[in-house]
C-alpha cells in the first residue's frame, strides 16, 4: 500500500511501482489540475510540489513521494480567495487555453519561495522547461513579476519578517 500526503490529506491504494506521481495524482487521488503533455520530462505541465519545490511528475515515481508533502495546483488557493501567483498570471493575461498554467504556476511558486525578487533573467531561466504554444511567454514574464510584487505586499501585510506563501 502506497499512502501519499497531497494538498493536507491522505490517499492510499495499492500501486504497481512503475506508477509515476502524476499518474498517482491524476487518477487515484483525482486531482485533474495537474496536466499530462509530452509524459517525459520535457513540458513542465504537470509540474507539482514535493516539499515546497517543484518537479516534473510524469518523472517522478509514486513512490518517491510517500513521507513528503505534495502540492497540487488545487492545493495553492484557499476556499474563498486564490494563491497570489494565480491572481498575477490571470491580472497579467498569462492564460490564454490554460493547458501550461497550473505547470507554470506550480514552477513560480517553487522561484519565488527560494527567490522572492528574481531578475528577468532567473525568471525566464526558472520557466525555461515549460512550454507554452499560445502566450509567447512575454506576458508569463509579467505575471512572474507581479507575483513576486503581490507576495512581497502579502508578506509585509502579515507582519515583518513573517514568510507568508498563501
Ligand atoms: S508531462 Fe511531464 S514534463 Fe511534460
Ligand atoms: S496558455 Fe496555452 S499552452 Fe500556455
Amino acid at each position: 500500500m502506497t499512502t501519499l500526503r497531497i494538498n493536507g490529506q491522505e490517499y492510499s491504494a495499492e500501486i504497481p511501482g512503475s506508477m509515476t506521481l502524476l499518474e498517482f495524482v491524476r487518477e487515484v487521488a483525482k486531482l485533474t489540475g495537474t496536466k499530462k503533455g509530452c509524459d517525459n520530462g520535457d513540458c513542465g505541465s504537470c509540474s507539482v510540489l514535493l516539499d515546497g519545490r517543484a518537479v516534473l511528475s510524469c518523472i517522478t515515481p509514486a513512490f518517491k513521494a510517500e513521507g513528503h508533502a505534495v502540492t497540487t495546483i488545487e492545493g495553492l488557493a484557499s476556499a474563498d480567495e486564490l494563491h497570489p501567483v494565480q491572481k498575477a498570471f490571470i491580472e497579467a493575461g498569462a492564460i490564454q487555453c490554460g493547458y501550461c498554467t497550473p505547470g507554470m504556476v506550480m514552477a513560480t511558486v517553487s522561484l519565488l519561495s527560494e527567490n522572492a525578487d528574481p531578475s528577468e533573467e532567473e525568471i525566464r531561466c526558472a520557466i525555461a522547461g515549460h512550454l507554452c504554444r499560445c502566450t509567447g511567454y512575454e506576458n508569463t514574464v509579467k505575471a512572474v513579476e507581479l507575483a513576486a510584487k503581490k507576495l512581497a505586499e502579502k508578506a509585509a501585510s502579515c507582519g515583518e519578517g513573517q514568510k507568508c506563501t498563501k
